[in-house]
């Protein structure tokens, strides 16, 4: 599987897997965990992605379980998490209303949290969650910096910001910003069109994409005749719609990173299959159309 480098140290898969809805799955045992993992790593999938709020505050304890019964496994992978959103918990007891906070008390503190939870001594990449509108540039910038420096994170960046959060952060940091994880599907599209896709590809900056299957609703019937084409092309080139919907992100040269958070392991055995689909112009716009519903102009 081809990499993406973020920085001269750091590179991830060209697909990560996502760990959202880990905890959410009837099997949460090491053993389960460990097979999802492994599906991955044969398919050349080495990239995770956590949050520390993911799975009400499970889903990172839930990988750190299957972590400590695997000695050296950590070694061979990549782990992005993920701090800022403070969500309603029994485990934030006290918390009145689900806010952002990107202070350096609670970023620390969240970094810490995941440390600890997954058993590791440094993160390969943090993001900051969400943008905050209370987010003060100068302590945002400096506590991340001096998370790299300490090499309790080996690189940052950023989800859901849009180019003026991103820089307004960036302009108060010593360390680049490699990456903004945007929501990126064929029935999410708006970032091709509003600037946040070409911000970063003039840049270098290759883009995370969440929920690269629309979290599922590609295939809930909606949109049949997008589904139906998505099947089709599969067809032909000896895969299924869920490849083909990857692929069309994958021909965007941003060089996009799907992030797919299936939790059923034949759908994870073959989640590399996009990486062998190539869409030509004319079936990337097709797709594009039926997607938006409408023809471009
Ligand atoms: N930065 C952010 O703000 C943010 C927000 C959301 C998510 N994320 C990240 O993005 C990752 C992926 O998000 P996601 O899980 O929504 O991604 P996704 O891959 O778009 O959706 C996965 C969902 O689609 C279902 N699905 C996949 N193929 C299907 C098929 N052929 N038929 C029916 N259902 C199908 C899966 O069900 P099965 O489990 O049954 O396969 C699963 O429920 C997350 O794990 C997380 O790491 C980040």
């Amino acid at each position: 599987m081809e990499r993406v480098a973020l920085n001269a140290d750091l590179d991830l898969s060209r697909i990560v897997y996502g760990m959202w809805r880990l905890a959410g799955d009837a099997d949460t045992s090491p053993a389960h965990v460990r097979a999802k993992i492994d599906a991955c790593l044969e398919q050349g999938i080495t990239s995770f992605d956590q949050a520390d709020i993911y799975g009400d505050y499970e889903s990172q304890a839930v990988l750190g379980r299957a972590l400590r019964a695997a000695p050296g496994l950590r070694e061979r992978i990549e782990i992005v998490s993920k701090a800022d959103i403070a969500l309603i918990s029994d485990k934030a007891p006290g918390r009145r209303i689900k806010h952002y906070d990107t202070g350096r008390a609670h970023v620390l503190a969240s970094v810490e949290q995941s440390l600890l939870e997954m058993g590791l001594d440094y993160l390969d990449l943090l993001l900051i969650h969400r943008p905050d509108p209370l987010m003060d540039q100068n302590e945002t910038g400096a506590v991340l910096d001096e998370l790299v420096t300490s090499g309790k994170v080996r690189a940052v960046g950023v989800s859901n910001f849009r180019l003026f959060d991103w820089n307004l952060l960036q302009s108060a940091m010593k360390t680049p910003l490699v990456t903004n994880q945007i929501e990126l599907s064929l029935i999410h599209s708006e970032p091709f069109r509003n600037g946040d896709l070409a911000f970063l590809q003039e840049r270098g900056i290759p883009p995370m994409a969440w929920s690269p299957l629309a979290g599922g609703a590609l295939f809930d019937g909606a949109n049949p005749a997008l589904l139906a084409r998505l099947s089709e092309i599969g067809a032909a080139h000896g895969t299924d719609a869920t490849a083909v919907a990857v692929a069309w992100l994958l021909r965007h040269p941003a060089r996009i990173i799907p992030v797919l958070g299936s939790n059923n392991l034949d759908r994870i055995r073959r989640m590399a299959e996009a990486t062998r689909i190539t869409l030509d112009r004319e079936s990337w716009f097709e797709l594009y159309q039926l997607g938006n519903g409408f023809e471009v102009p």
